[in-house]
């Protein structure tokens, strides 16, 4: 597989970490990964048909190194150009979310479908905005739009859904899905407080580029959006989530909480309502001895309804470098088995 890796930040550094971690894996499967781009607009952007030293990459990106001093590599003017089925098999897109315009993901991601691309993303903004028409690209194309980092990062509920509980009758979800706002509330029922709480959270590499979308709950309801829409078949809109994020939340009622044995956490829910699904996010007080309450730190927490088996739980890490570059891992691995390498 050559892929172009678009987006060599906290994520994209993660995913090249696992991926050269994953090697003895792809050489056991028989396939062969090959970065042949990495394309940012902060470290600097590079080509190398016959791959990059990933390794050589991380050092110079932490060391401020500009990109394109790579030995025998050309520098990229033109990414565009890149997104092309004689140069690449696979578009990696991990540039930050922008929930608003979906940008600079969306065009990147439509591009590289129409040149008949792989994609692999933990981008939530395309696939939130815009993932009827991308999977409808994909399809025609006959490749691949893969996105398990988009939900609960490395954690495997989108590829659980897929496999697991496909045919077992899903009736709704609900859940912990923003590591950050969780990190936050952690650690103020440990005494800190909110300013420091969430800049832990940025320095930890859990929050978004903007926090802005974690403690305002954007963050949440755009992974609510996307198991509502991509999961149960719901045809919602990031309006249409009912949204509360937990910057209410003061040092006194996480106390008050506590005196209660109870504890905040920012709960996710998609269930069917009297006129179809519905989706919403909004902090809610739940017994500590409960399985969201004891779930603490940056974890995620999911909580499936399903006919055949009842209720269904998987919790894992939200968010982090390495826990979200594995989940582009998880993707190229299926990828490959959808026939690329
Ligand atoms: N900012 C996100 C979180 C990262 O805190 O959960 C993973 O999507």
């Amino acid at each position: 597989m050559r892929l172009i890796l678009v987006g060599f930040g906290t994520v994209g550094r993660g995913a090249a970490e696992c991926l050269i971690a994953a090697t003895p894996e792809f050489v056991r499967r028989g396939l062969e990964a090959r970065v042949v781009a990495v394309v940012d607009p902060v470290v600097g952007s590079v080509a190398r048909p016959a791959g990059l030293d990933l390794e050589r990459l991380l050092r110079m990106a932490d060391d401020g190194e500009p990109l394109d001093r790579h030995p025998d590599a050309e520098s990229v003017d033109d990414p565009g150009a890149l997104f092309d089925a004689d140069v690449a098999d696979v578009l990696v897109e991990l540039t930050p979310t922008n929930l608003t315009t979906g940008e600079p993901g969306l065009g990147h991601v439509r591009a590289a479908l129409a040149a008949g691309l792989h994609v692999a993303t933990t981008n939530k903004g395309p696939i939130a905005l815009a993932y009827p028409e991308l999977e409808g690209m994909a399809r025609a194309a006959g490749v691949a739009l893969r996105f398990e980092g988009t939900v609960m990062s490395g954690t495997p509920v989108l590829s659980l859904c897929e496999q697991g509980l496909s045919g077992a009758g899903l009736r709704g979800v609900r859940g912990v899905l923003n590591g950050t706002c969780n990190f936050m509330l952690s650690r103020m029922e440990e005494g800190a407080g909110y300013d420091d709480a969430l800049e832990e959270a940025q320095r930890h590499g859990y929050a978004e580029a903007d926090p802005s979308g974690d403690v305002d709950g954007w963050d949440a309801a755009a992974k609510a959006l996307i198991l509502a829409n991509c999961v149960l078949g719901a045809d919602l809109r990031l309006d249409d989530v009912e949204r509360r994020g937990i910057g209410d939340i003061t040092a006194e009622a996480v106390r008050a909480a506590l005196d209660a044995g109870e504890t905040w956490r920012l709960v996710a829910r998609v269930e069917r309502g009297d006129n179809g699904w519905r989706a919403a996010v909004r902090p809610e007080m739940v017994p500590r001895s409960s399985p969201l309450g004891a779930l603490t730190g940056p974890g995620n927490m999911l909580v499936f309804e399903t006919d055949a088996l009842g209720e269904v739980v998987i919790s894992g890490p939200g968010a982090g470098r390495r826990a979200t570059g594995h989940a582009v891992l998880a993707d190229l691995l299926a990828i490959a088995g959808h026939g690329a390498g």
